[in-house]
């Protein structure tokens, strides 16, 4: 049977979103994307949501208390049925405290995927991604434009580009995501989950190779 319950790791730019929609569709596994779910509390003006633009603005990490009870809180009703996540956790104690969360449900991760990309290309991927505002899909001006200029495909709205997405902020997230992020792959490299696929080819090809892993 095709693994259910699966963590993608990966720098910022290295293709968590576009590689995890593709699976949560593909294989009937809800995507949960922590700052996916961050972006949508700042839509709705939430106390949630100006608290993590203070930090996301930055590049900065949300606090771990706020950002472990909002992904835990989502990930717990769908116990019987399998999730992918996308940019949780992103430090050793979100991954410890996901780790207790699940074993206490008897639902443990069965897989992660860590994403591999040369910095520099992450940087040009950055400045030219685009995502709609309406449904979250996501493009790029050099290598997925969409086929009408600032207009999805999928739902006919409005493309935007991140504000994080500065060569100087996404300078920052590429630090914050080496000092904190990259420890997880040792960890979980340790617990026997980890695979690691480049990121650097054709989407499509990365997504072959994803599905053969998961199946
Ligand atoms: P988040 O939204 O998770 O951003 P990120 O980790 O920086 O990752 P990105 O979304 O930028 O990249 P991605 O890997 O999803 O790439 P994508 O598929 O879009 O987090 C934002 C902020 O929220 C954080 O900085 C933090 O403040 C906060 N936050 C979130 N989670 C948190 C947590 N757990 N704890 C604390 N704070 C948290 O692809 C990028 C571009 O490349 C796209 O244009 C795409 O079309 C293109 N592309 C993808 N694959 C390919 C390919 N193979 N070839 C060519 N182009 C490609
Ligand atoms: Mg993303």
């Amino acid at each position: 049977m095709a693994l259910r319950r699966i963590i993608m790791l990966g720098a910022p730019g290295s293709g968590k979103g576009t590689q995890a929609k593709f699976l949560g569709d593909k294989l009937d596994l809800v995507h949960i994307s922590s700052g996916d779910l961050f972006r949508e509390a700042q839509k709705n003006g939430t106390e949630l949501g100006k608290l993590a633009k203070s930090y996301m603005e930055k590049g900065e990490l949300v606090p771990d208390n706020v950002t472990v009870r909002m992904v835990v809180d989502h990930i717990l009703p769908l116990k019987d049925e399998g999730f992918i996540l996308d940019g949780f956790p992103r430090n050793l104690s979100q991954a410890r405290a996901l780790d207790r969360a699940l074993e206490e449900e008897k639902i443990p991760i069965e897989l992660v995927v860590n994403l591999k990309v040369p910095q520099d290309i992450l940087l040009r991927r950055l400045s030219g991604r685009r995502m709609c505002r309406n449904c979250g899909e996501i493009y790029n001006v050099y290598t997925l434009p969409p086929q009408v200029e600032d207009r999805c495909d999928k739902c006919s709205g409005e493309l935007y580009q991140r504000a994080d997405d500065t060569e100087e902020v996404v300078r920052h997230r590429i630090e914050v995501y080496t000092k904190e992020t990259q420890p997880l792959v040792g960890y979980y490299q340790h617990r026997g989950k980890l695979s690691e696929i480049e990121n650097e080819n054709d989407i499509n090809v990365v997504r072959e190779n994803l599905m053969r892993l998961l199946e």
